[in-house]
């Protein structure tokens, strides 16, 4: 049997393709492997969103193309997603032994650019490339291929792809496209098929979900998805990811209201502090604008928990901006966050602002400050926990402990509490005893 070995890097999306190629790649007989050097097909499944994400790719190929080369079998070696997209043809003029390079709209076509791609003689090598963008019309139909997350307690659900936002920092406008909407239609199917084999709870994902719809005539809003997903019978708990500001209306605020099986957790990237800096980067809404959303949520959800993403150090980002920046971090109280230096992408238009760069020096020292003060808030919203009952959907054992299970609250925390794994995927009350910066530790209560 042939086997196929999927390294993946970056965001949920490049999960949700790796699932994706795997399932596929499956019907050609292939055969997945955790060991890169039993591969006969070597994919890196790639990310650009930063610059160290994407460096990570040249080691990883460093390491496969040796055993392409050492190997009396033949081996094909691809890179797909992000930095495929971006770099295209360059990529295999700088590797001459690499096979295959495709971007993330090609997964779909994956089975036919790896049949043309493969060789029967060892280290001989053809070089491939797919790097076209899907338009609404084949996305609808390359989305109707199985997911490959089946089975398990909690799936994703790609209801998007691209983005039509132009965030003077980012780079996905121009590696995954235009936004496109999958079909509501299409997304319920899917949801219903992923219940029906024991999956409990639906992340939809997209760039930016909020839009979802928007640009078809009578597609449903995201709004509109979130009733008719919560209406599946077997969905306990519906999460989505990544939410834009601007985009986040009042119907789906109102959903808060009226959605138990939405989940009381809400990652809202804000960036910045700075109405100057939200400004430079484009993001079309204000601290004031981001603070009410906040209030509207917990209005509608009391125990709502809010999540972020920040970048520290972005051109023009003077000290008092960051100081912006830790006020909101103080005044939302985000329980988590990701937070980054600014990393300069190819073709992204905040460039223009290069002039005005931050110091590395200065911006690392506002990465540790932020973090710090971002670690103490966490541990302390954690300890407050404790003594509280919460339900927990168990998800499977603990990473570290034996005869410990771990599973989320419906506000995302990872929990680990003492129990069987009869208990997986379902839905049990847990006592908290202690809380760390980003975990749980509780009882069962039964
Ligand atoms: N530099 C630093 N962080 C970035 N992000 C996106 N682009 C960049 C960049 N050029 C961060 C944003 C986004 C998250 C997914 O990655 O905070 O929300
Ligand atoms: Fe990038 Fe902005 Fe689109 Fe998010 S909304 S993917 S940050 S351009």
């Amino acid at each position: 049997m042939k086997k196929v070995f999927v390294q993946t890097f970056g965001c949920q999306m490049n999960v949700y393709d790796t699932g994706k190629i795997h399932a596929l790649l499956g019907k050609d007989g292939f055969e997945s492997t955790d060991s890169m050097n039993d591969a006969d097909v070597i994919i890196v499944n790639t990310c650009s969103i930063r610059e160290k994400p994407e460096l990570k790719l040249h080691s990883f190929l460093g390491d496969a193309l040796k055993i392409k080369r050492t190997e009396d079998r033949p081996v094909t070696v691809a890179v797909a997603g992000c930095v495929a997209q971006q770099e295209g043809q360059k990529l295999l003029n700088r590797y001459r032994e690499l096979d295959l390079v495709f971007g993330p709209d090609a997964v779909p076509r994956v089975r036919e650019l790896v049949d043309a791609a493969r060789s029967d003689v060892p280290r001989a090598t053809k070089q491939v490339l797919d790097t076209e963008f899907l338009d609404l019309e084949t996305y609808a139909f390359a989305s109707e291929l199985d997911p490959g997350s089946t089975g398990q307690v909690g799936a994703f659900v790609t209801i998007q792809k691209g983005c039509d936002n132009k965030c003077t920092f980012c780079i996905v406008p121009t590696t995954r496209g235009p936004e496109v909407s999958r079909s509501s239609d299409q997304i319920l199917e899917e949801v219903k098929g992923l219940a029906d084999t024991g999956v409990r709870e639906i992340t939809l994902i997209g760039q930016n979900v909020n839009s979802y719809g928007l640009k078809v005539a009578g597609e449903r809003t995201f709004a509109q998805l979130l009733y008719a997903v919560s209406d599946v019978p077997g969905v306990e708990r519906i999460r989505y990811t990544t939410s834009h500001p601007r985009d986040m209306g009042p119907d789906v605020i109102q959903a808060y209201r009226d959605l138990p099986k939405l989940t009381s957790h809400l990652h809202l990237p804000v960036q910045s502090g700075s109405d100057r800096v939200l400004r430079r980067m484009k993001r079309f809404y204000n601290r004031e604008h981001y603070l009410s959303l906040v209030d509207q949520l917990r209005d509608a959800r009391p125990d709502m928990v809010l999540s972020t993403d920040f970048i520290l150090g972005f051109p023009g980002e003077t000290d008092e901006d960051f100081e912006q920046t830790m006020s909101l971090l103080d005044e939302v109280a985000f329980e988590s966050s990701f937070s980054f230096k600014y990393s300069q992408r190819p073709g992204t238009s905040a460039l223009r602002l290069l002039k005005d760069e931050v110091a590395p020096d200065v911006a690392q020292a506002r990465l540790v400050r932020l973090q710090q003060r971002q670690r103490e808030i966490s541990i302390a919203a954690h300890e407050s926990l404790s003594g509280q009952t919460m339900d927990v959907l168990v998800e499977g054992p603990s990473r570290y402990d034996e005869g410990v299970v771990c599973g989320r609250t419906s506000t995302f925390k990872m929990i680990n509490f003492p129990g069987t794994l009869d208990l997986v995927g379902k839905t049990v009350p847990v006592s908290v005893i202690r809380g760390f910066t980003n975990s749980l530790r509780g009882e069962w209560v039964h």
